[in-house]
């Protein structure tokens, strides 16, 4: 539509028609088959709210989506088509890695191109806008949605948010095949205190600006057409009322100007944060802080219409969301076609089609992080190995925002063991939770466990025929429920019971490969200690055992890196590795020293650091080479190395630069990831490889509140992780 023809659209349309198209209800209000992501209100809302609703979530099938839409638009007083919205994160009908299995790929290309088949598919149901990506920096691995993280760095977290951006929305989200993104939560809901989901988040300016703002900004440079709220308070203010946040920040600093929402009823929850009085003065903080949709709340379509008759709200704040919220619908094409690409014959072939499921399997092989190897990985197809745990038997692999996902098409491992080699014996070993408090909020009845006697026959079981074989490959983890939304720990760790099996077949042979899945880190310093080899393979989605046994017997070799640090300890958590100095570091030469920056009973730093991962080759990396040792700003400075794969077979390695600012009028990190190359190399051979260094990569958040370099010493590292100690200086002039 021309906007001249929108505007006079806009000019034509009551008050509460434009409350209306700032409120967003869920599909299952209107058809039972939507799906629910959210808790359901107890009060409903009233017919009239429904039939002026702008976009509704949820709805999650073609055939429903157009008849819903056909009946809305019949109704609508303009006949304005509805926007339909939903949660498609790792993947529609073909599931992808979680998130954080993708951050840990290093690959953003591909992650784009996951964006580009999962918007194909879900567009192809209907659905116009998805909320995603999340852009919210983790650090703790408490909290249950690091899952849909793609980790602790900014840096990286940019990328990846503008690859998903991209992905989903193409040159132009009217195109076929396309989805708005939106990018959420905004701000810094990564962060809650004690990592319990819906906490506080308290933050320095300067690390909200430093780490926690900075992926959502790509997110926003890259076009994004949404933003949503967070539910959490910043600094005593609740994202979704908070005017610093949105205006100031969001629109004014980061130049947004497309659609904003809340989260699910955050509107009404700044009463609860004990923000806002009333509904009524809840609807006025959110109006101020210049929240477009209100989801699931149902405050705007009860309280605009008064909240502008009374002069507190102005018409114009009003004109402004929905004149955001129609040029949405029309960018969109949806004036002109209201079903956009909904239809059964487009579902039927694009859903699980080969190429996506193709790219599901490269995807999460590509995400595998392999994090010790005493030469048992890959297995010969010859060994006898038993596979046992009860990650063999689960079609569990998709992680907590797959509801549109197709369970029946994901294989379990097991089933398709007789495909890669001709030693297929195994049992699960034990059920994947204790009976206990493993999950409080889901009752018992919800899960089925076997009876005592019943759990040791199954532990007997896979200690004989472990005893039995060369080789135990163990398939372990978190059950999928125990990350996602709502889903905090106080220790991530490998559920109690199935420790138990690991120490029990441990016991009997110690050729022992663990395969580990998971929606966030977890301590596993014991199963480090002792088993052989430890496969991290996070929820990888369709084909996710399919890309594991084809891991595992050499077929791929891993090459994916961690985007989130595995914690030595529990203890240690919040643990990340561009952490600041202290005054009293922990050096190695002041080992004696009582008073330094340290535990008593545990290192500083991860098991396993920000950035490790190996291959099945080994790689050796030369001291970094400047061609300067002074950069001035508009040049280029050029950082190199020689890598060598000095193993037998070929592999990739993910080079790694980090730097340094030695000193500054803000205390800079221990390292910051700058850049990073995939190299893949045959065996015996060497490659050299240059980063550019410029002015720009150096900036921070200064003490005067300005972003900036400084003049001053800086230290260049690259290296295979984090960890990298040997760099080399120069002077930015
Ligand atoms: C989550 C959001 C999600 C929304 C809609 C909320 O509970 O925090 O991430 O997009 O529900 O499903």
């Amino acid at each position: 539509m021309k906007e001249e023809k929108l505007r006079e659209l806009l000019g034509k349309m009551s008050l509460k028609e434009k409350a209306g198209q700032m409120f967003q209800a869920s599909g299952s209000l209107y058809d039972e088959n939507s799906v629910l992501t959210g808790p359901m209100k107890e009060s409903g809302f009233t017919e009239e709210n429904l039939e002026l609703a702008g976009s509704v979530i949820g709805v999650q099938d073609a055939a429903a989506m157009r008849k819903l839409q056909e009946r809305y638009i019949r109704q609508h007083p303009h006949g304005i088509p509805l926007l339909f919205m939903m949660d498609v994160i790792n993947g529609y009908r073909t599931i992808f890695p979680i998130p954080l299995g993708q951050g840990a790929s290093f690959a953003p290309d591909l992650t784009r191109r996951c964006a580009e088949a999962a918007a194909r598919e879900a567009s192809a149901s209907g659905i116009h806008v998805t909320f995603a990506p999340m852009a919210d920096l983790v650090r703790d691995a408490r909290w249950g949605r690091v899952m849909e993280s793609t980790g602790e760095d900014p840096f990286l977290n940019g990328l990846f948010c503008q690859a998903m951006v991209r992905g989903f929305q193409g040159d132009h989200v009217g195109e076929s095949g396309r989805l708005a993104a939106c990018v959420k939560h905004f701000a810094a809901y990564g962060a809650p205190v004690a990592g319990r989901d819906y906490n506080t988040v308290e933050l320095s300016e300067h690390t909200l600006r430093e780490y926690y703002l900075p992926a959502y900004k790509k997110g926003v440079e890259a076009g994004a057409e949404m933003v949503m709220t967070s539910f959490n308070t910043v600094n005593g203010i609740p994202a979704t009322g908070n005017e610093y946040l949105m205006r100031q920040i969001l629109r004014g600093e980061f130049g947004f100007d497309g659609v904003l929402i809340s989260d699910w009823t955050a509107i009404e929850e700044l009463i609860a944060h004990g923000y806002c009085e009333d509904r009524k003065d809840a609807a006025y903080r959110a109006m101020r802080a210049g929240v477009d949709i209100d989801m699931m709340s149902g405050i705007y379509p009860e309280w605009l219409c008064r909240l502008v008759e009374s002069g507190a709200v102005s018409m114009e704040a009003v004109d402004q969301a929905v004149w955001r919220i129609l040029c949405l619908k029309n960018r969109l094409g949806l004036f002109e076609n209201p079903y956009k690409d909904a239809g059964e014959t487009a579902e039927k072939k694009l859903f699980l089609c080969s190429e996506h499921r193709a790219l599901a399997r490269e995807a999460a092989a590509r995400s595998f992080v392999l994090l010790k190897n005493d030469g048992v990985l890959p297995l010969c197809p010859e060994t006898r190995v038993a596979w046992i745990g009860p990650y063999t038997d689960t079609r569990d692999l998709t992680g907590s925002w797959s509801f549109t996902g197709d369970k029946s098409a994901v294989s379990t491992i097991r089933e398709i063991l007789p495909e890669y080699t001709a030693h297929t014996e195994g049992c699960p070993g034990c059920p994947m939770l204790d009976p206990e408090k493993d999950l409080r909020t889901l009752t018992e009845k919800q899960m089925e466990f076997p009876s005592l006697a019943e759990r040791e026959r199954m532990m007997r079981e896979a200690e004989s025929c472990a005893k039995k074989a060369e080789t135990v490959v163990l398939f372990l983890g978190e059950h999928p429920m125990q990350s996602g939304e709502a889903s905090s720990r106080t220790k991530p760790v490998v559920p109690k019971i199935q420790m138990e099996l690991f120490r029990r077949v441990s016991r009997v042979n110690s050729n022992l490969v663990v395969v580990i899945f998971s929606g966030r880190p977890l301590e596993i310093r014991e199963i480090s200690e002792k088993a052989k080899a430890v496969l991290v393979v996070w929820l990888p989605g369709t084909e996710g055992a399919r890309a594991i046994l084809e891991t595992l017997m050499g077929e791929r070799t891993p090459e994916g890196k961690l985007s989130m640090s595995f914690p030595w300890d529990t203890g240690q958590i919040p643990v990340y590795y561009n952490e600041d100095p202290t005054g009293r570091p922990d050096l190695e030469e002041k080992k004696e020293d009582r008073f330094r920056s340290r535990y008593l009973d545990a290192p500083n730093g991860a098991l396993y650091p920000f950035g490790f991962g190996l291959t099945y080759t080994r790689f050796r990396v030369s001291p970094v080479q400047l061609d300067s040792s002074v950069l001035y700003p508009g040049e280029t400075l050029k950082a190199s190395v020689i890598l060598e794969n000095t193993g037998s077979r070929q592999g990739t390695e993910t080079l790694q630069l980090y730097i340094r600012d030695v000193s500054a009028s803000v205390v800079r990190p221990v390292k910051e990831l700058r850049d990073f190359r995939k190299v893949t190399l045959l065996p015996g051979e060497s490659r050299e490889v240059t980063f550019e260094i410029r002015e720009e990569q150096l900036r921070f958040w200064r003490a005067d509140g300005t972003f900036g370099s400084e003049k001053g010493r800086f230290q260049v590292f690259i290296g295979q992780d984090s960890s990298v100690r040997e760099f080399e200086n120069f002077e930015l002039l």
